[in-house]
């Protein structure tokens, strides 16, 4: 995944300067955690949900082979995917029951109102870096979803992975209007859409990553 490597360059300090760029991409993913957990401090429901897209996605990502770069940079935007809430009144986000389509109009910006947010760190500007992969995390692979309707490989791959993830967290979320999903029936919604919703190729590292470790996939 190239386009994510481009983040390295851009990170402040000299070029062999390891230490220095280790420690800064643990602070920014300490600090990315912290933003989470205020994001899903907002509702009960959401408890733990960054920290799950987060884990999830670096599990998919690392069965995928991708860098280990990759696959903190994609752990980061986990952690990140739904700070663009900040942006939307919690009248419509704690709403209980059925939301206007004006209200989803709302809550259908957050992707963008979220890259905005985090384009001004340098580390997460790059092309197809945890800007991009917010912006993009409710697009789906068949093109049906927002905030552009791209499809394919034209979503950013970061993108393609955190939206299985978020599934899987956001379908087993119970909600106060109905109950959530037990683990293997969301597993298995997830792989039912394979090539509609998702991306095959994230889909099957998922099922390997979750046949590997189970409901701690979600933990970490
Ligand atoms: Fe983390
Ligand atoms: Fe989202």
């Amino acid at each position: 995944m190239l386009d994510l490597d481009l983040i390295s360059t851009s990170l402040p300090g000299k070029p062999c300067d390891g230490c220095a760029k280790e420690r800064l991409l643990e602070t920014l993913h300490q600090f990315a955690e912290s933003l989470g957990e205020a994001i899903d401090a907002k509702d009960p429901c959401t408890r733990f949900h960054s920290e799950q897209v987060a884990q999830v996605s670096s599990a998919i990502a690392r069965d995928m082979g991708l860098s280990d770069h990759d696959v903190r940079m994609i752990h980061i935007a986990g952690h990140l995917h739904d700070i663009g809430k900040i942006g939307i009144p919690d009248a419509i986000l704690k709403k209980t029951n059925f939301l206007t389509n004006v209200e989803w109009e709302h809550i259908r910006t957050h992707p963008e109102i979220g890259a905005v947010i985090v384009r001004p760190v340098e580390a997460f500007s790059a092309p197809g870096g945890v800007a991009d992969i917010i912006l993009h995390h409710h697009e789906l692979y068949d093109g049906t979803g927002y905030p552009y309707g791209l499809s394919g490989s034209d979503i950013p791959l970061g993108a393609r992975i955190i939206s299985v993830a978020d599934a899987l967290s956001a379908r087993m979320q119970h909600r106060p209007y109905r109950q959530g999903a037990r683990f293997e029936v969301a597993v298995r919604e997830i792989i039912h859409c394979s090539g509609t919703h998702y991306d095959p190729v994230v889909v099957s590292a998922f099922g390997e990553a979750v046949d590997r470790h189970g409901q701690r996939i979600l933990t970490g």
